[in-house]
């Protein structure tokens, strides 16, 4: 961030956001930014209506938020029916990041996995549907795939599961984890329509440390309306001062990211965030570019996901990723290689992801690197690099 905000962020750093009453601007702050991601996203919202949503440490307690929401609304019409409310689940694709699996264990809500083949690593909508029942609190698409950065397609997804509750009742939702996405397709797909555009889009949660443009500590969750986010989950507090309305797992945090986040909104505005991530996309593609001409490696990532690139070893190869990862950590590059969840677990990838610091000169000599290091393994005898 700008020096500027850096001074902010210093300037702020002995502020806890829990005392609403002694520092009301920062509560302000907070919610001019939820307002500015609501309608981001197309919240159904009227002339100056306020949006329903909060500031998190992140994607992960915002996912929480959003799940335990989504369970209790679930709760409430199986109990108000005198139906069983005891054995909740969510549908998802087996690419989900390691948070859902934390909301699965913490809040005992069983994981039902759309699994992934080779050359499909996101949630196969049709599929995801199919496994859709009664017990199903919403499903979870992501915009973004942490693997390999792909859009699922919430569109597809909406439309089936509108068909599906016409024919049983269910009226299952979708959440969107759009930790990564929220701040790219807004202003690189402005068409695409995977937000509160879709009806059965009921909350969204993104990472304002990710492309948000923030120091780590920061997320967002958004509901459509107030319907969305039951009552008896917000708790009201008044011993800090006047009554206080909060739906957060922790009590006392920093202020210093909300305020961050209000100057980069504010700062950059629109055509600013739309710069930042054309940017991203455009050193994205230089690096494409550079790994096609290795002709080493199969590109796995889409052009039109987050702006990173996920790749691996073509088939012929004699050595593997993590040997590629390992090696060019000697040029001072972190390029992490796993392995793809079920049933894709036999595909390893290597992830670079495109953020705003990295620059186009950076992008070319991560290629130049890259090269030396496959000239290498090339070149020696494989049977080095298989003890490595
Ligand atoms: C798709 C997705 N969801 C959730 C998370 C968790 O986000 P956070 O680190 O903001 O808690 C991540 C982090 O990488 C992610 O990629």
């Amino acid at each position: 961030m700008e020096p500027e905000c850096n001074k902010l962020m210093m300037e702020s750093i002995n502020k806890n956001y829990v005392e609403m009453d002694e520092y009301p601007v920062t509560t302000e702050l907070q919610n001019r930014c939820v307002n500015m991601i609501a309608r981001l996203f197309h919240a159904p919202l009227g002339h100056g209506e306020a949006a329903v949503g909060v500031g998190t440490v992140g994607s992960s307690e915002a996912i929480m938020l959003a799940g335990l929401a989504f369970k209790r609304r679930w709760q409430n019409k199986r109990k108000a029916h005198g139906l069983p409310y005891d054995n909740p689940n969510i549908v998802t694709g087996a690419n989900i990041q390691v948070c859902w699996e934390k909301f699965a264990k913490y809040f005992e809500v069983e994981i039902k996995k759309v699994k992934l083949r080779e050359g499909y690593y996101v949630m196969d909508p049709e599929k995801a549907v199919k496994m859709v029942d009664e017990n199903t609190i919403f499903v979870a698409a992501i915009l973004g795939s942490t693997l390999t950065g792909e859009f699922e397609d919430v569109k597809l997804l909406n439309d089936l599961l509108v068909e599906k509750n016409n024919q049983t009742g269910w009226e299952t939702p979708i959440h969107v984890d759009a930790a990564s996405g929220g701040f790219i397709a807004p202003f690189l797909y402005p068409e695409l329509e995977w937000d509160f555009r879709l009806p059965l889009v009921k909350s969204i949660n993104v990472s304002g440390h990710k492309y948000g443009l923030v120091y780590a500590g920061i997320g967002w969750v958004v509901w459509r309306s107030k319907s969305d986010l039951p009552n008896e989950l917000i708790f009201h507090i008044n011993y800090l001062g006047a009554d206080q309305p909060t739906f957060t797992l922790n009590f006392s945090k920093g202020s210093s990211q909300v305020i961050a986040q209000y100057y980069q909104l504010i700062r950059l505005g629109f055509e600013g965030y739309r710069n930042v991530m054309d940017n991203c996309h455009q050193n994205m593609m230089i690096l494409r570019e550079g790994l096609e001409k290795t002709r080493h490696f199969s590109i796995i990532s889409k052009e039109n996901g987050i702006p990173l690139i996920a790749f691996s070893l073509k088939d012929s190869s004699c050595y593997k990723e993590f040997e590629v990862a390992k090696m060019l950590r000697r040029f001072g590059w972190i390029v992490p290689a796993y392995t793809m969840p079920a049933d894709a677990e036999h595909i390893t990838v290597l992830r670079v992801v495109s953020r705003e610091d990295f620059s186009r000169t950076l992008a070319e000599r991560l290629v130049v690197d890259l090269n030396k290091v496959l000239h290498e393994l090339d070149t020696l005898s494989p049977r080095i690099y298989a003890k490595m």
